[in-house]
């Protein structure tokens, strides 16, 4: 039947129809991106923060040389501009109006000043609190039931990130903890990139875009390879849901903590780069080895992760230990990494038809550790030697 010979209440209906799920999808979209009005999480933040390697044991003069340090060593200028304070920076008591105070044993001068000498530089200043009435640590409060006051005190220090944490709360689902700190950062007039930190325990990449910038998809990392390469495989589950204004988090870096060799923390770091990760160093800066430089300051590598078009890599085949991990770049590019996972050195192929080529294109391959374009033309297939626990990274592009 033609729409014209349709009784009117039947054209009447599916207008109606049309309308709802026009409205529907357009809410849907707005709600998903409600804070990407905030500007700060085009690409996956970049920085550093103070657990993995200092744990509690912070205070405002290594907060500042950590500062100057990705100033001298020339990190800020490759996009480490966050310098993410975590855990045990405030009192365990607030005071009496009920507010925050930083740990005057510690942090004397107080964070407004903080802030301003790392603005002063340049950076940008994150802070940490809970979703609970105490912090994992147990050495501060939370910020359960004073959202809307601790995230005006944050504002008005100049804060730039919160990294918000799920211990000692009240029970209910992170779902209903969570969007009141949103809600409370959208009121608190300065824009403020919001790390939701709740393990993965609520699936949070499937609410996380309406809620947060980033959300950690894992429990803590440790320093070891098995901890890093299941962070990893579990961050991976979630891929079609990170992009821009919000992204997958499989926690922070251990590169330079010493846990691992070079070839373990070279995929530590072409996997979180490929995967759109926050890149938040976490060794310390300060004193950092030639050997960890060369692996967080791989620009080109860098720039896979900071891509505008913010598409999270993913598995796109798994041969036991063998796997070759893949994500499209702009400029019809794409990002490949080949990992062997397994003891002894092997061969690995990356087919055209895993990775999103056209078949029989013929490809340029950039090797991005080596930082060498290799001469050779590449058709359907790129085969190389992978060593036991390492990987190669590549940047193909077709051109014919
Ligand atoms: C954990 C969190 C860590 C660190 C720690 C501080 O819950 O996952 O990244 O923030 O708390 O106590």
């Amino acid at each position: 039947m033609e729409a014209s010979s349709l009784p009117p209440c039947s054209i009447t209906f599916l207008l109606l129809l049309l309308l709802t799920i026009t409205v529907t999808v357009n809410a849907d979209s707005l709600s998903r991106r409600a804070l990407l009005a905030n500007g700060l999480a085009a690409t996956p933040p970049m920085g550093w923060n103070s657990w993995n390697h200092f744990n509690c044991f912070i205070d405002e003069k290594m907060i500042k040389e950590t500062a100057d340090a990705l100033i001298s060593t020339g990190l800020a200028n490759l996009g480490y501009k966050f310098v993410n304070i975590d855990d045990c920076w405030a009192e365990i008591s607030r005071d009496d109006k009920g507010n925050l105070v930083p740990k005057n044993s510690t942090f004397p001068s107080g964070l407004k000043a903080l802030a301003d000498y790392v603005h002063s530089k340049g950076l940008k200043l994150g802070i940490y609190s809970d979703a609970g009435y105490f912090t994992c640590s147990n050495k501060m409060p939370g910020s359960l039931g004073h959202e809307e006051q601790d995230a005006k005190t944050f504002a008005s220090w100049g804060i730039d990130y919160l990294k918000y944490d799920n211990c000692n709360n009240d029970g209910s689902k992170p779902l209903v903890r969570y969007p009141v700190m949103t809600r409370a950062l959208m009121n608190a007039g300065r824009p403020i990139f919001f790390s939701l930190c709740e393990w993965g325990d609520m699936h949070p990449a499937l609410w996380g875009a309406s809620v947060g910038n980033s959300w950690r998809t894992t429990n803590d990392i440790a320093d070891n390879w098995d901890s890093m390469i299941s962070r990893a495989d579990q961050n991976e589950v979630y891929a079609d849901y990170a992009r821009p204004g919000g992204w997958n988090d499989p926690d922070m870096l251990e590169i330079g903590n010493g846990g691992m060799t070079k070839d373990e923390y070279i995929v530590h770091f072409s996997l979180w780069a490929v995967s759109k990760a926050p890149l938040l160093i976490g060794c310390d800066v300060r004193n950092v080895s030639k050997e960890t430089m060369e692996i967080i300051s791989n620009k080109e590598v860098i720039d896979v992760n900071q891509d505008k078009l913010g598409v999270q890599g993913k598995k796109v085949r798994m041969e036991g230990d063998l796997e070759v991990w893949a994500g499209a770049l702009s400029g019809y590019r794409v990002a490949v990494v080949l990992l062997n996972r397994g003891a002894v050195r092997r061969v690995m192929t990356a087919r055209w038809d895993d990775i999103g080529i056209p078949p029989s294109s013929t490809v340029i391959a950039r090797d991005l550790w080596q930082h060498k374009t290799l001469k050779q033309r590449f058709v359907d297939i790129l085969t190389a030697t992978v060593d036991s626990h390492a990987c190669k990274m590549y940047i193909l592009k077709p051109i014919s």
